[in-house]
Formats: structure tokens, C-alpha cells, sequence
């Protein structure tokens, strides 16, 4: 499920608005109130997408914020800008992340990043902390997915399709070797060594037949991730048993959000 194109975009944003811990996303505005009360607030939202981020903020009463998106893809930016330019000032950025030094970070007091840092590798989140914590920024990474699926009613090829979607997890998605479920604590033990003070809260996808569309969708990029690993009648039969149960049926797909604020010197 690399696939970023709006319609995919459009199709998660209400299960990740629904999903994303609240408590943790108004502390990260509150924080950014607090700590620069007289002054112009910026935040750079990597792999911004079609503005996510933005949005799920500006619900939460963000405003008077100059927002930088930074994403490889022009045309996710273009919408961003065409859903948003009228009521915010935007500053896009079409660049490709895994040029760290170059990321227009400065003068941002936050960074955000949603369904993005679990695509990440090692090597990656430990040069982009250099330049987080270099400037004493904040970081508010959101929707890393943590490794657990459930699926209700259950079916006995799950845990063999999930063991198989999590190595997937860890192959390279454009940035090295992926930190997929560990990307949270991998963030957590980073910033922690910075001085960093950390908050992680589960943000996890409850999803029901009302999400149907999204679970179809799911359910066809879970199988197709893993069908180098599982015999293909054995996953058909799996798949089968999936897409019949998406009305009646519900899922559960485990993400945490992360909050990193720099401890006072
Ligand atoms: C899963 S999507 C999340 C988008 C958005 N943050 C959201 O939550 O809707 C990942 C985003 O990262 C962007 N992306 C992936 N790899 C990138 C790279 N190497 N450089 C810049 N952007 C990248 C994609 O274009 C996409 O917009």
C-alpha cells in the first residue's frame, strides 16, 4: 500500500482523522502557543500529501500558522494548494525527503509527518532528528502503524497473512530498509537520548461496515503485499473469506502517534 494517489488519500483521511489521538494533537498546539506566544508560528508537514495534516489541526482550532508542505508528488501539492491557499498561507515544497539537509526546516518551531515515518528507515529518522533537535524543534509524527490487525469474525489464515504483511512492512519504501512497526520506538529511544520530552498514544483504524470501501481496499494491497509469501489458493481462500465479511465484519489496524517537545535548557 505505497499507493499515494488523492483518491487513496481521500479514502483513509476520515479513518485517520477519526484515529488520530486527540489529547496528543492539542498538547503539540498548545505547546507551540505556549512557547512562542508573540510571534508567527510555522510548521513543516514532510510527506504532506493533500494537506492531512493541516486539516486535522485546523479542526482542532490550529490558526494563524504559516504551513510548509514538503511531498515528492507536485499533483498532491497542487490539491493541497487548491483546497487550502484561499485560507492559509502555503509554502510548497515539491522535494524528495530523503535529502535531509536540504528539507526547508528552518525557522518551523513544529514538524509533522502523518502515515509517513513507518515507511522510513533508520538511517533517515537519525538524520532528520539531527536537524530536529539541532534547532530545538518539535516533532508530532502521527499514524505509524505498530504491527497489529484484527479482524472480527476472525479466519485462520490471519496470522499467518499478518506475520507476512509485517515483513513487507520492513522492505524499502524509498527510503532504505523501513522501520514499519518499530518506527515509534525508534523515534521514542532517539529523542529520548536528546532530551526530548515524549508522548505516544494509540491512534489505531476501528474500522466497521460502514468503512467498507476502505476494508475492500485493504484487504486487495494486504494481499497483494504478501503474496510472494503465502501460497496463492491458500491467500485467495483468505481474501474470499475477507471481502464477503466487509459489511458485517470489523478490523482493527493498530498505529501509534508521537509527540516529541524539546525539555526546557
Ligand atoms: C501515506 S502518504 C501520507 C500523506 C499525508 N501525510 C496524509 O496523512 O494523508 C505518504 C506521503 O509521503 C510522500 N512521500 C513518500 N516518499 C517521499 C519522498 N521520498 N519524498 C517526499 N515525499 C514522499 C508521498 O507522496 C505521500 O504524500
Amino acid at each position: 500500500m505505497t499507493d499515494f494517489s488523492i483518491a487513496w488519500l481521500d479514502l483513509r483521511e476520515p479513518a485517520d482523522l477519526k484515529a488520530r489521538d486527540k489529547t496528543l494533537a492539542t498538547r503539540a498546539l498548545q505547546w507551540l502557543q505556549k512557547n512562542f506566544p508573540n510571534q508567527g508560528h510555522m510548521i513543516v508537514d514532510l510527506g504532506s500529501g493533500t494537506g492531512s495534516s493541516l486539516r486535522a489541526l485546523a479542526g482542532l482550532g490550529a490558526a494563524d500558522i504559516v504551513w510548509r508542505l514538503v511531498d515528492n508528488n507536485g499533483d498532491l501539492l497542487d490539491e493541497a494548494l487548491r483546497r487550502h491557499r484561499k485560507d492559509w498561507i502555503i509554502e510548497d515544497y515539491e522535494a524528495d525527503l530523503n535529502v535531509v539537509n536540504e528539507l526547508p526546516l528552518g525557522g518551523a518551531q513544529l514538524i509533522t509527518a502523518s502515515a509517513l515515518l513507518d515507511l522510513a528507515s533508520r538511517e533517515f529518522v537519525d538524520e532528520l532528528k539531527n536537524r530536529i533537535t539541532r534547532q530545538r524543534s518539535a516533532l508530532y509524527a502521527v499514524l505509524n502503524y505498530d504491527g497489529t490487525t484484527e479482524w472480527a469474525p476472525a479466519h485462520p489464515g490471519d496470522e499467518k497473512v499478518l506475520a507476512a504483511f509485517n515483513l513487507d512492512q520492513a522492505r524499502d519504501k524509498g527510503f532504505g530498509p523501513a522501520l514499519g512497526p518499530q518506527a515509534t520506538d525508534y523515534l521514542t529511544k532517539n529523542f529520548q537520548a536528546e532530551n526530548y520530552e515524549i508522548f505516544t498514544a494509540g491512534s489505531s483504524w476501528c474500522l466497521t461496515g460502514k468503512d467498507h470501501l476502505l476494508v475492500s481496499e485493504l484487504i486487495h494491497g494486504i494481499a497483494n503485499a504478501v503474496k510472494e509469501h503465502i501460497d496463492s489458493a491458500e491467500l485467495d481462500t483468505w481474501k474470499q473469506f475477507r471481502l464477503t465479511h466487509v459489511q458485517q465484519g470489523s478490523c482493527r489496524i493498530g498505529h501509534l502517534d508521537f509527540l516529541a517537545l524539546p525539555a526546557k535548557r
